[in-house]
């Protein structure tokens, strides 16, 4: 007889990561000009393109916001700084002349913030800038913090994304305990500067929390948007998220290296690079203010590193990038729309020994 040890490494739920699956090409009528990358945000808002950058002290200031909404997405202002500064970065986007894309009611540059949702006060003062709040801690799904949503989420205005989460049971319990829930952003552990699975063993890799957040919101028929955040590497893995149930990906590492994040250039040799730090790394918890993204019983522990990522130039570049590589991979799978990836698109399950064969080899290419 099966031994209830032995049963519990036996019946371990299968995970997902990215370089796990490929998508199989579809029969296509779709050219590249038919394909309408616009996408829902969360409840109220829609994208022209279905990208959003990550809240991180190197990654998302009122720059990178404005641009992002230029281009058709939207940036999340970080919260590693003082209410005061992150409400006076909402409104200098808010109060831009220049002509965005993505836009209020009034026609006004959209931009979002992010917060702990036990930071009732933070909370209140950014809801009457910012169109969108994003919840911002590593584990959503714990009493503390549910019960602090609970409160706080009745009397904001704004859309409330919750995250991160990265389980179906978690998505229940949030649908069912929350007054409202305007997005989801899914994905613990994936994120190019985390170590949280490697130092705790913890994770629920992004693909696999995208599909577990959709089948629970599927299942109880809500039409909530989720967002895939973190190990993002190009528009390979975008597509992969949204053909298993998300509407936006969030960008953290692909743009920490453009001219408009907010890190300063430093040359190393002969390059040059900008600073990305995870929001838990030795460095970005000295500056404090998002220290209660990671447990309390985990405040001493690092679960991000501090790194350099190569300058890439504007924004617009990778945006342009990430659009050209998404319709290619639509076009491929036949989908016109977003919501097309979900239905048209299979999967192919990919080796670890496989994997290699995907890419590049067997020679040595010309950098
Ligand atoms: P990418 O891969 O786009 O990921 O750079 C960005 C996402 O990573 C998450 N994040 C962290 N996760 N430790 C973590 O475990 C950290 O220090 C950390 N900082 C950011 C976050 O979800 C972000 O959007």
């Amino acid at each position: 007889m099966q031994t209830p040890f032995l049963g519990k490494l036996e019946g371990a739920q299968r995970v997902f990561t990215f370089r796990d699956f490929i998508l199989l090409p579809g029969r296509s009528e779709v050219e590249p000009a038919d394909i309408d990358l616009s996408t829902r945000l969360s409840r109220n808002f829609r994208l022209r393109v279905p990208l959003v950058s990550s809240p991180m002290d190197t990654v998302t200031e009122w720059k990178l916001a404005l641009e992002m909404a230029r281009l058709g997405g939207a940036g999340t202002i970080h919260r590693n700084m003082p209410v005061e500064r992150q409400v006076e970065q909402a409104k200098k986007v808010k109060a831009s002349r220049t002509e965005t894309l993505s836009v209020d009611a009034s026609g006004r540059p959209l931009v979002g913030a992010s917060v702990s949702p036990m930071d009732r006060e933070r909370c209140l003062a950014l809801d009457k800038v910012v169109d969108f709040l994003v919840a911002d801690v590593a584990h959503f799904h714990t009493s503390k913090v549910m019960e602090a949503a609970k409160k706080v989420v009745p009397d904001v205005s704004a859309d409330f994304i919750v995250g991160n989460v990265g389980t179906k049971k978690a998505a229940f319990d949030i649908v069912d305990e929350l007054p409202r829930v305007d997005g989801f952003r899914a994905g613990i552990g994936s994120g190019s500067i985390c170590i949280t699975a490697e130092v705790t063993r913890v994770g629920a890799p992004t693909l696999f929390a995208v599909a577990e957040v959709a089948s629970a919101l599927q299942e109880r028929k809500l039409d909530i948007p989720v967002m895939a955040d973190g190990g993002i590497r190009g528009p390979g893995d975008a597509a992969l998220a949204f053909a298993a149930g998300a509407s936006v990906a969030m960008l953290g590492s692909m743009l920490a290296g453009t001219d408009e994040a907010p890190s300063s250039v430093v040359s190393r040799g002969g390059r040059r690079f900008k600073t990305h730090r995870g929001m838990a790394s030795a460095a970005a918890r000295k500056v404090r203010f998002a220290m209660d993204r990671y447990s309390v019983p985990a405040k001493g522990l690092d679960e991000g590193v501090e790194a350099f990522v190569p300058c890439v130039g504007p924004a617009e570049g990778v945006v342009a990038t990430m659009e050209n590589g998404l319709k290619a991979a639509f076009g491929y799978a036949g989908a016109r729309t977003v919501r097309e990836m979900l239905t048209k698109a299979s999967f192919g399950s990919v080796s670890a020994a496989g994997s290699a064969e995907l890419g590049a080899h067997s020679l040595e290419v010309k950098r």
